[in-house]
């Protein structure tokens, strides 16, 4: 809109209100808010905390949809997943200018890992370690939201996970807590940048409020159940990690916490959330989260309905109980009219701080979608951020980087399967135009190799579980010939060739919601492809895909090298061969470990010591923890990952080893790259304190650094470690650190360290 136009706008929207302008400041947001809500009804009140999705909205013809009288009627507060600035702008005309209070809307959208340019799948993207690259991810994906019409995401997804049976695990961003605080942080910092109101910041929505990733048997939307002291030490950091990084919205999860789904749950909505950690925005549900109450067993809509809100729930997801019940419920006092007050009071501000009484159509400029939207410059960033996040899991002899030359045959269902690339979560996303591991690897040898294709295999020999794990669009293109047929082909190539690049695992939509395994391992058919591929005697390289930590003890034992690379988003082929020739030294890092076998689930580093730990080096002892068929190890641990180069590490050095009060210890070590490439390393901090009031951990991330290190280059590397990094919420959920014996960890991954000791008193 034009100035001119703008000004006119607010002059006849709100000048009957005496308002004449949008003022900066808490003030100014106050007294416009007061004087708007004066004018509105129990019913326009209402309407503002409902939010329907877009359904099947299509350009042109929002006028005549099944929500467009609501729009007019004031009985929408937003609306979520439309596309694009003409789609959105028609829709929102119909909010300012048919509805008696002329409110905008708010307009979301599912802006997981990216909009149009996709990153990797946030566990992917976790991996990367480098939290400016991971900032300039959601600063990117704001971007191209806003330019298409969208100012609010339902990102960052920080729920903690420990267990790769839960296909959202790939959502979020592994099993630690410091990890997660951090990304958490730089993902609201990318978002909602140093002002909202700007037309190229949008608003974040941290989720899903809270413990949605602890799952009872990694089933979906099931039971969680943990301690007070868990929860808050390994749990909830993330999501106040988001608060304290000032996140305008927070979504409610589906989950029950102490036997109370999160929509209903005071205790986590107010208590902790808003007056624990000073939440000032608004809280919206889950999809249906309220409805789904009546099956929790919470009683009818309307009581449902009246929990959520009196739990602190300021926005209804799809289900409308709020829309069609509260009225009711204060009537009979089972509400108050502080309560919608409060919830209609908190979304009209999210709206004000966005600049949507100033300008509704702010975010709805034409011209900008055009060149800000999947743009070279967004596209070369996405291609960087995902090459260094892949995971180089074993690289036996140096088998990579290959040379571009030769012959290389490229066998497996996720070789040419563009649709795929993107991962779970890419509602923006033109399938079509991702790079497929054949593109990128072509692409980049040019005339000096030849690559050769064949398919190998389906995703699984279970049509109906392919069915499944290929929804929105991201098919596999099942192939109808017979297993021998498939794999007699791919023999072929592969015995035509000098190497081969096998692509396997999971398919897109084989992790995300609602996909849940009980089987963590490659699919069979596939397994049996990659057996007939080694015994070929060709060296393979396995490229893997997945959205969650698979158990791969016999690929480790076998294959001799194996990149693992998520869904690297739309550039993934690209960057997947940028690694595979040697472009780009891989440097990604679990975040998350990796199980000998799904019986260890859930395996984290950060356990705790138990009474009867195993001995140093032993893997059974009777009546130890242990098991009787496998050891305790992970395959990989939290924090491993290789490179094409060599990193050795020097012993700690402190700058003493006594310290007492607010002290600062110095914790320093050096790392020399000592292969012969240019690489990336991160450098991990762990602590460990080693008498409690309560058990502690054997081990908790606490710093890291991700450094670049020239082939023989030597660096020092420094963490400043204060009383600050010691704290933990104790038996009375008291946040403080106690004096005594901590180890200081230094190292690449979680499991080969350097140690100190040192000794903190008060
Ligand atoms: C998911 C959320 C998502 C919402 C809106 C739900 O099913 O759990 O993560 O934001 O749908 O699409």
């Amino acid at each position: 809109m034009k100035l001119l136009q703008r000004f006119a706008f607010v002059l006849l929207v709100f000048a009957p209100l005496g308002l004449l302008a949008q003022q900066s400041g808490d003030a100014a947001m106050k007294i416009f808010i007061d004087g708007l809500m004066k004018k509105m009804t129990i019913d326009e009140k209402l309407g503002q905390l409902n939010l329907p999705g877009a359904g099947d909205i299509t350009t042109g013809q929002a006028s005549s949809s099944d929500i467009a009288k609501k729009f007019a009627q004031g009985k929408v507060g937003g609306l979520f997943n439309i596309k694009s600035v003409a789609k959105i702008k028609e829709v929102q005309k119909l909010a300012v200018e048919k509805s008696r209070l002329k409110i905008p809307l708010l307009f979301g959208m599912d802006v997981i890992h990216g909009y149009q340019t996709v990153f990797p799948i946030p566990l992917g993207l976790s991996c990367n370690w480098d939290m400016k690259a991971i900032e300039q991810s959601a600063r990117i994906a704001a971007t191209e939201a806003s330019a298409d019409g969208i100012c609010w995401t339902f990102s960052p997804m920080v729920d903690i996970s420990r267990d790769p049976r839960w296909g959202r695990i790939s959502e979020g961003n592994g099993e630690d807590a410091y990890l997660g605080s951090e990304i958490a942080k730089a993902m609201v910092r990318g978002y909602q940048g140093d002002n909202l109101s700007e037309n190229n910041t949008i608003m974040a929505c941290v989720k899903h409020y809270a413990l949605y990733g602890a799952a009872e048997a990694g089933r979906d939307y099931n039971t969680t159940d943990m301690s007070r002291v868990r929860m808050f030490n390994e749990y909830l950091p993330p999501y106040k990690a988001a608060v304290d990084a000032g996140v305008g919205t927070v979504m409610a999860s589906f989950n029950e916490v102490d036997g109370l789904p999160a929509s209903a749950n005071k205790w986590l909505m107010t208590d902790v959330l808003r007056k624990q950690w000073g939440f000032k925005g608004f809280v919206v549900t889950d999809y249906t989260g309220i409805n789904e109450m009546i099956d929790h067993g919470l009683g009818d809509l309307q009581a449902v309905s009246a929990k959520a809100l009196n739990a602190g729930v300021d926005m209804d997801m799809v289900g409308e109980g709020f829309l069609t019940t509260l009225k009711k419920s204060l009537q009979e006092g089972k509400v108050t009219q502080r309560q919608i007050d409060n919830a209609c009071r908190s979304i009209l501000e999210a709206k004000y701080k966005l600049g949507l009484f100033l300008d509704p159509y702010r975010y709805c400029d034409e011209k900008r979608a055009a060149t800000e939207v999947f743009t070279d410059a967004n596209r070369k960033v996405a291609r960087k951020i995902a090459a260094e996040s892949f995971v180089l899991l074993k690289n036996q002899g140096n088998l990579l980087p290959l040379q571009k030359s030769g012959t290389i045959a490229l066998i497996g269902p996720l070789a040419d399967a563009t649709e795929n690339m993107t991962g779970t979560w890419s509602v923006a996303a033109d399938l079509s135009k991702s790079i497929s591991v054949m593109a990128g690897l072509k692409d980049a040898v040019g005339g000096n190799a030849k690559i050769l294709y064949a398919k190998g295999s389906n995703l699984s020999e279970d049509s109906l579980l392919e069915e499944r794990a290929t929804m929105f669009g991201k098919t596999l293109h099942r192939d109808n010939r017979s297993g021998p047929a498939l794999l007699q082909e791919a023999l072929a190539v592969a015995n035509q060739s000098d190497v081969i690049v096998a692509a396997l695992g999971e398919s897109a939509e084989m992790s995300g919601e609602s996909s849940s395994r009980t089987n963590i391992e490659i699919p069979q058919i596939q397994k049996e492809l990659l057996q007939a591929l080694l015994k070929t005697g060709k060296p393979v390289v396995l490229v893997l895909f997945t959205g969650r930590p698979l158990a791969l003890k016999w690929e480790n034992e076998n294959v001799p090298a194996i990149l693992n690379v998520w869904f690297g988003g739309s550039e993934a082929g690209s960057a997947i061969a940028d690694v595979i020739f040697g472009d780009v030294n891989p440097s990604g890092k679990l975040s998350t470990t990796f199980p000998q076998n799904v019986g260890q689930v859930p395996i984290f580093y950060n356990h705790k010591n138990t009474g009867r730990p195993l001995g140093d080096g032993k893997w059974f002892q009777k009546f130890r923890s242990n098991y009787l068929d496998v050891s305790n190890d992970p395959l990989y641990p939290f924090g491993y990952g290789l490179s094409y180069t060599h990193f050795d590490y020097g012993d700690i050095k402190l700058n003493r080893s006594s310290l007492k009060g607010n002290q600062t210890l110095n914790a320093s070590i050096t790392v020399t790259n000592s292969g012969s490439k240019d690489g990336k390393e991160t450098v991990q901090l762990y602590i460990r304190d080693v008498v409690g009031s309560t058990t502690r951990p054997v081990k908790e991330l606490k710093g890291f650094q991700k450094i670049e290190l020239k082939a023989g280059e030597t660096k020092t590397v420094t963490f400043k470690i204060t009383p600050a990094d010691l704290k933990f919420y104790n038996y009375d959920l008291k946040y403080d650190w106690e004096p005594g014996e901590f180890v200081i960890m230094i190292g690449g991954n979680s499991r080969d360290i350097k140690s100190a000791k040192i000794n903190w008193t008060k």
